[in-house]
Order: structure tokens, then C-alpha cells, then sequence
């Protein structure tokens, strides 16, 4: 493309463009811009590099820049840029899900397709309450979520997540729905390596929510097997297991938010089968495309699945009344095929554990930095916590983040939590980088 053809080259006003979860005022006035991401780096406006501790946001677990997505995405708009799917077909939905039922958990292989992670997830809970009716059970209306958990942003997803800010402005929210707590527990289990040891008990919270509510009026808990935009929150040993007894005890649905756990982030390639507990739909988005096209989908145990298939097949009569214009959409698929190629190829689902101890105990080097009260890992995610500044909580983790951009790290701040999660391709070398600028930006940033 000619120099000056691509607006991103330009100097864009910075007030027609309303971002997401910014502090937009803010942002103009100290504005930080991303124009290129080439593997492990991207590089911003002024052309210093950064290296990505963050995986974007997530997603990115292959890396930036991967040509085998770019031509698969480039070819499929050539061939066919939409197809709709409402009682319509093209292959590559067909194709993607089976692809997909290679990686998921056997027997939960059913895919319907979304645009996101927050779809997902109300996606998820609408088929939650439809297989209670399907099967006979329209009293199961009740979903239970967690305190301190993240499902995306749509009305769903924030009734059964517990993020404050995300909740209050926004009512009345979706009905029928109740917490557990959640599992963070600095006290007890400070600078754990792995998952912590103490807190699987608070998974009986589930009983109490049952006799209070009734069984018979539940249809769902959802989870993330890890929290992780609020902070790295680990499920403690037995935590997981606790809660499939508990919901098979009541007969109730137990969801798994994947969306950031998916696709080799933990080591695996879900949660789901790094801790080995089998819940009946896992949502996912992120790193189904590595980040290249907007894309989610759920994954539905075939129980569900079939329970919706009964009754008449002969008429054009739709099974499930959901759905998006761009389910499956095409370029979103060939992305997401390609993705895949990539992390198969590349060994990706499993590098996330071969990286582990190296990760954890570079990470765990830091816990002696000012200031730093928790140090937690689990796959390639960790989580830094920070003791807040007295009369301002965020402040000191918005300077390191701020400080480590400056010097060529993107890292990602919740309140005083930093998170790390870099693409599953990053080199030993990289991770040294990481922490050692991180580590800087922990002095400098600690002397008050
Ligand atoms: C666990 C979880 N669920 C849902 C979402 C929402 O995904 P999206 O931003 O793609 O809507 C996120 C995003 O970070 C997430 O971490």
C-alpha cells in the first residue's frame, strides 16, 4: 500500500472514537498507540518496540503477524466474504467445529459459534435455561455465578459476574441470579506456586445457595476456572472438583468461562483438562482466532445438545430461537483453521506447561520487589499484586504498567494486580526480558 493510503499511517483526531474500559479523557491527553505487531513485540507510534506480555488482550497466544492467517482470511474473503447460516450452510463452520472437537474434551463437542467472548457467554446461559425446558425442567430458571468474576459485558454476563463497577449504573440486571464467593485468599495462600492449597471449601457455598434457592429452581453455575481480568484469581486445589460433585449432586449445569483459559494458555489445551474436572459447556472466544477476527463459540456436551434434537425432525422447525448474523461467519472460521494449523504445528496446546517453571520462578524472583504482597502462576498467566496506595487504589500499578510501556513492556493492570500472560511462542530469553524490565519498573515506581 502507498505511504499514506493506510489511515492508520495518519495522525487520527482522538475525540470521535469512544474506547472501551479507558479512562478516555485521560488517554487523549497521554495517548499510548500501537501501529505494528510482528511476533513477540509490537511497535508503538514514536517506532519503540514492545515487547507483549499480555497476548493483546488475551488472544494472541501464536504471536503476532502469522502470514498462515492472514492468507487464509485474505483467500477466504476472495472466495466467499459472507454466508449467512439461518437455515443456510457453507463449509466452513462445518469444518471449524469438527476441527475444534479434535481439541475439546470428548463427549463435549457440540459448537455453536458467537462473535465474542461476551456472546459466549450469554449464549451459554440462554442454552442453560432452554435444556431445562427441553427436557422437562422449566422450573430451572436460576443461574449462579461468582464474586470477582469477569464473563464479558452483556447484560448475562454481568448479572452473574461479580465486577462492582461493571454491575452498578446498569440495572435492573437479568433476574434469577445468585453469587458464590469467591476463592481469593491472600491470607492463607500468599506466593503460592501453582494452585493454592487453601480454599476448596468454599465450593460448599454451592449447598447453601441450594437450600436456600431450592435445587429444582437451578439450571447453571458458571465459573472461570481461572478469574482472570479480575486479577489472577486460582481455583484452590479441590475447589473445581467440589463444585462438578456439588452441581451432579443437584443436577445442575456447570458452565466453564474459557475464554481466557482456552487454547493452550494453561498448558493444556483448556482448563477443563489441565484440572481435569468435565463441565457441560465451556465458552470460549480469544485464542480461537489468535486474536485475528472476532470470533467465540460454546462448546456443548452432547446430553444438551441432543436434548434439543427430539421431537419432530421432518419440518423446517428451529430447534434453538438464538443465533447471530455472523455465527460462523467465514473469514472468522479460515482464521480460526488456520490458528489452529499454527498451535498444532507449533505445539502450542502444551507449551504453556513446558514453560511453567520457568515462568513461575521468574515470576516468583519478584516477590521481594516494594512493595509486591502476592506472587501466583499457573501455565503462561501470572499475577503480581501490589499492596494499594493508601487513599489510592490502582494508582501504583497504573505507573508500573505506564513505566514498563515506556521502557517496552505491555503488561495489563487490574486495580493494583498486574497480569501477565504472554503468547505461548515467547523464548526463555523473552521471559528474562519480562521480568527484568518489570522488576525495574517495580523500583522505580516503589519509592515513594
Ligand atoms: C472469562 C471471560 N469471559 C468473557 C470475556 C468477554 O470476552 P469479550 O471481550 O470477547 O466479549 C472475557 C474477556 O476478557 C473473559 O476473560
Amino acid at each position: 500500500m502507498a505511504a499514506g493510503t493506510n489511515p492508520a499511517n495518519e495522525s487520527p483526531s482522538l475525540d470521535q472514537f469512544w474506547m472501551p474500559f479507558t479512562a478516555n479523557r485521560h488517554f487523549r491527553k497521554d495517548p499510548r498507540m500501537l501501529v505494528g505487531a510482528e511476533g513477540m513485540y509490537y511497535t508503538a507510534d514514536d517506532g519503540h518496540t514492545v515487547l507483549d506480555g499480555t497476548a493483546g488482550l488475551w488472544c494472541v497466544n501464536a504471536g503476532h503477524g502469522r502470514r498462515e492467517i492472514a492468507d487464509a482470511v485474505g483467500e477466504q474473503l476472495r472466495t466467499m466474504d459472507f454466508g449467512p447460516t439461518f437455515q443456510m450452510g457453507h463449509p466452513l463452520p462445518f469444518r471449524f467445529a469438527e476441527r475444534l472437537s479434535e481439541y475439546l474434551p470428548e463427549g463435549l463437542d457440540r459448537v455453536f459459534f458467537t462473535n465474542s467472548g461476551s456472546e459466549s457467554v450469554d449464549t451459554a446461559l440462554k442454552i442453560a435455561r432452554a435444556y431445562q425446558h427441553a427436557r422437562g425442567e422449566p422450573g430451572r430458571w436460576r443461574l449462579i455465578g461468582r464474586e470477582r468474576a469477569y464473563h464479558g459485558v452483556n447484560f448475562g454476563g454481568i448479572s452473574v459476574g461479580g465486577i462492582v463497577n461493571n454491575r452498578r449504573r446498569f440495572g435492573p440486571l437479568v433476574g434469577g441470579v445468585d453469587h458464590l464467593p469467591h476463592t481469593h485468599d491472600i491470607e492463607r495462600n500468599a506466593f503460592s506456586v501453582g494452585l493454592p492449597e487453601h480454599g476448596a471449601e468454599r465450593a460448599d457455598e454451592l449447598e447453601r445457595l441450594v437450600a436456600l434457592h431450592g435445587a429444582e429452581t437451578i439450571a447453571a453455575v458458571i465459573v472461570e476456572p481461572i478469574a482472570g481480568s479480575t486479577g489472577v484469581l486460582l481455583p484452590p486445589k479441590g475447589y473445581l472438583e467440589r463444585l462438578r460433585a456439588i452441581c451432579d449432586k443437584h443436577d445442575i449445569l456447570l458452565i466453564f468461562d474459557e475464554v481466557i483459559t482456552g487454547f493452550g494458555r494453561t498448558g493444556d489445551n483448556f482448563a477443563t483438562d489441565r484440572f481435569g474436572v468435565m463441565p457441560d459447556m465451556i465458552t470460549m472466544a480469544k485464542g480461537m482466532t489468535n486474536g485475528a477476527i472476532p470470533m467465540g463459540g460454546v462448546a456443548v456436551s452432547r446430553e444438551i445438545h441432543d436434548a434439543f434434537m427430539q421431537g419432530d425432525a421432518r419440518g423446517p422447525g428451529i430447534e434453538l430461537f438464538h443465533g447471530y448474523t455472523y455465527s460462523g461467519h467465514p473469514t472468522a472460521c479460515a482464521a480460526g483453521l488456520a490458528a489452529m494449523d499454527i498451535f498444532e504445528r507449533e505445539g502450542l496446546f502444551t507449551r504453556g506447561r513446558e514453560l511453567e517453571d520457568y515462568w513461575g520462578q521468574r515470576a516468583h524472583e519478584l516477590a521481594n520487589a516494594p512493595n509486591v504482597i502476592d506472587v501466583r502462576n499457573q501455565g503462561l498467566i501470572a499475577a503480581i499484586e501490589l499492596a494499594p496506595r493508601p487513599g489510592g487504589p490502582g494508582e501504583r500499578a497504573f505507573e508500573v504498567f505506564r513505566h514498563c510501556f515506556d521502557q517496552g513492556l505491555l503488561i495489563r493492570v487490574t486495580a493494583d494486580i498486574i497480569a501477565l500472560s504472554p503468547p505461548l511462542i515467547v523464548s526463555t530469553e523473552e521471559i528474562d526480558r519480562l521480568f527484568s524490565i518489570l522488576g525495574e519498573a517495580l523500583h522505580a515506581c516503589g519509592e515513594e
